[in-house]
């Protein structure tokens, strides 16, 4: 039986950094209060956008009078895990076509980050220590999934604060210098904390040295159209590396372009080099699961499963893509003009524009982050790092005047 002291020596764990900053902002009573950190779409009115075609086939279901409520597969619904796939790696995928890919669906993009790093963890053959590669900087989350499962993170250099850019150079030589068969992490698109992706030219270079080298490829793709607004253009380096046939895995997530994050629909894809090795895969990614969550949660498989196989709802989603993609890439550009042209802000602000995704390094210092909370009411996390969805047309001439302020000293 637990005595007093039982849980005396757990020590007090920090809040959650993101967490924090909402907190925060929701307390603040100036009304012209910004909150930068969020990592989820909102309007103009910065409200939370339920996708039209995310309510028609929610409507569909409930209509459904063949609906139950039995247990999934332990893998998934199949026909959501079989569409997913044909998303991520195009539909005449020759690795789908000769059953190469494994697909298990997952407790959205971090059950599949979890899950992909539980199989390694166990399976893949090290080299050396289990360790795995990260960018430097990445979603602080990728640590503690890895360090769960006994996998020790390491990190590469992919940020380069006198550019804002990708630090390409050094990225590369740390892919040539790592031991050989080295797990490497990396974000299909839409790179977040930084917004900054390789191009295609360096995405091939990449896989060149990957492939030399016998790395392998752990790709983690949490925003596909969500970042462009193009589907199959948001999955070009993942289509590109399984051309060149780069061991790997990919991470899917349905939170950031079907807006369904509660719903936590994702799907975990290993592509195997051959149909043997993916069935192999397939039975150990079945036991796996089944110790961790018995089966998936059926509700929002079901929903993407009928959005993705249904043509005439496939093309609403992408149109409701677009439609938040636009926004985001709007923002950018006003924002690039407001600090450009309006106010001159010293400095070049093309980054603004030329990054890509929710999230935009905007270069600022931790101090500068800082003012602009304390005395702008700006929420952002000291990095520097900006969401754009918190951003619309009645806030962002509030922020351009305060980020202007900032640089200047001005604040
Ligand atoms: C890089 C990256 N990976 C994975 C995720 C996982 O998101 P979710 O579990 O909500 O799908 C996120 C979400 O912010 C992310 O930014």
């Amino acid at each position: 039986m637990a005595n007093a002291e039982t849980w005396d020596s757990v020590p007090l764990a920090p809040p959650d950094s993101i967490f924090k900053l909402t907190a925060a902002y929701k307390e603040d009573t100036f009304p012209q209060k910004i909150n930068l950190g969020v990592g989820a779409y909102r309007d103009d009115d910065n409200k939370p956008w339920v996708l039209p075609v995310v309510k028609k086939v929610t409507d569909m279901l409930l209509h459904d009078p063949a609906l139950e409520h039995e247990y999934l597969p332990i893998t998934g619904l199949p026909e959501f895990t079989a569409a997913a796939a044909r998303l991520m790696f195009g539909a005449d995928s020759p690795a789908l076509a000769e059953g190469r890919v494994t697909s298990v669906q997952t407790i959205s993009g971090t059950g599949a980050n979890h899950l992909g790093a539980l199989f390694l963890s166990k399976f893949y053959g090290w080299y050396e220590g289990k360790e795995v590669y990260l960018s430097d900087p990445t979603w602080v989350n990728h640590f503690a999934i890895f360090r769960n499962v006994g996998v020790e993170p390491r990190t590469y250099p992919y940020y380069d604060a006198n550019t804002i850019g990708l630090a390409f150079s050094a990225f590369i030589e740390t892919l040539q210098t790592a031991p050989p068969r080295s797990v490497f992490l990396l974000h299909a698109c839409a790179h977040n904390p930084t917004g900054v992706d390789p191009t295609r030219e360096q995405w091939s270079q990449i896989a060149d040295v990957i492939l030399a080298k016998g790395h392998y490829t752990f790709f983690d793709c949490a925003y596909q159209g969500f970042a462009s607004g193009d589907l199959e253009g948001d999955a070009w380096a993942v289509r590109e590396f399984v051309r060149r046939n780069v061991p790997m895995l990919v991470c899917q997530s349905f939170a950031k372009n079907a807006g369904l994050y509660g719903e936590r629909v994702g799907a975990l894809h290993v592509v195997a080099p051959s149909a043997s090795a993916a069935t192999r895969v397939k039975t150990q990614l079945s036991v796996l699961q089944r110790s961790e969550i018995s089966n998936p949660p059926a509700h929002g498989a079901r929903l993407m499963a009928l959005i993705l196989n249904n043509p005439e709802l496939f093309e609403e989603w992408k149109r409701d893509i677009r439609t938040m993609a636009g926004r985001i890439i709007a923002m950018r550009q006003e924002l690039h003009g407001l600090l450009t042209d309006k106010y001159k802000t010293p400095g070049n602000w093309d980054h603004i524009v030329n990054q890509i995704g929710m999230f935009s390094f905007t270069g600022i210092r931790a101090e500068q982050s800082q003012a602009l909370t304390e005395k702008a009411h700006i929420y952002l996390t000291t990095n520097g790092r900006i969401s754009m969805a918190g951003l619309n047309s009645h806030n962002i001439e509030y922020f351009a005047e305060s980020l202007d302020k900032v640089v200047r000293g001005q604040l």
